[in-house]
């Protein structure tokens, strides 16, 4: 049997309709929740990612500075900027789009970020929250997977969940996430032997390894629940995930689409962080 496609457009969609009417509330309040985007370079996903962000901004009625730099910045123009917003009250969120321009140390950058306006959840502050289960921001992709999750009312309690990729972005904090929720959680990467060996035996497989259609039916258990968290351009074009979705979809119980799963959910939780940042700034919470 097919397995059921889990609509992540559709429930940003969603989310994002519930927090208009949250922003609308807090405007009666005088308050208008802020969003501050920083992209250094010309890396055309990021301007893609950024617009997203933008546009998501403006449908909320959220403001959204966009701070566009030269591929060429130094990371003292990077700091005295966040150091400004740090310190400016109407912004309430700050995020750096990453990749950063390789001359430019991203750890040191993300540090300057205030903890408190850490919508990515990238601080090491958000990331010590996180590890001892008491979070601040949780980074927005893996924060949009846990709620598809609950969404479509798939337990998590004593499953095996298998995570693909160890990054900052998704891998750790997604793999903390899923701890946090009772699942059995593997983490693989690239230097994981016999990696099918591990995927067959998961009954969440989450994948964030940006190798186009890397997860094939023969990887996967029959009835698993199948996150793809990739997006690659194909030799022709076009978009596809880290997962063999045609293939994959025939043996899984409930799988991710790409385009349409996990991106749209990553936008709608960076408003829900955003707005809960002003509201925190706000002492509204
Ligand atoms: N690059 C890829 N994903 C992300 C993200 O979630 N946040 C930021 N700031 N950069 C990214």
């Amino acid at each position: 049997m097919s397995a059921v496609i889990i609509d992540g457009k559709m429930l940003a969609n969603k989310i994002k309709e519930e927090l208009k009417n949250e922003v609308s509330e807090l405007k009666n309040k005088g308050i208008k929740p802020c969003l501050a985007v920083l992209l250094v370079g010309e890396n055309k996903a990021s301007q893609k990612y950024v617009s997203y962000k933008e546009k998501a901004c403006n449908e909320l009625g959220i403001e959204s500075q966009v701070y566009k730099l030269p591929e060429n910045t130094n990371e003292s123009v990077l700091t005295n900027i966040i150091n400004e917003l740090n310190e400016n009250p109407k912004v309430n969120g700050i995020l750096v789009q990453l990749p950063l321009p390789r001359h430019l140390a991203e750890q040191r950058v993300l540090q300057k970020i205030d903890p408190f306006k850490d919508v990515d959840g990238f601080t090491p502050y958000c990331l010590g929250r996180l590890l001892i289960d008491n979070p601040l921001f949780i980074p927005c992709t893996p924060k949009g997977v846990l709620r598809m999750i609950d969404e479509y009312k798939i337990t998590l309690e004593g499953k095996n969940a298998v995570v693909i990729g160890r990054s900052i972005i998704v891998g750790k904090p997604l793999s903390l996430i899923l701890l946090r929720r009772n699942a059995t959680v593997t983490i693989c990467h690239s230097k994981t032997k016999e990696i099918q060996e591990i995927t067959k035996k998961a009954d969440i497989l989450c994948v964030a390894i940006g190798k186009e259609r890397f997860i094939k039916a023969s990887m996967v258990k029959e009835g698993a629940v199948v996150i793809d968290i990739g997006i690659n351009v194909t030799a022709s074009g076009k978009v596809v995930g880290d997962v063999d979705f045609d293939a994959v979809k025939e043996k899984a119980s409930y799988i991710t689409p790409v385009p349409g799963g996990v991106g749209p959910m990553t936008i709608a939780m960076l408003m829900e962080n955003t707005i809960y940042a002003a509201k925190l700034q706000r002492g509204l919470l």
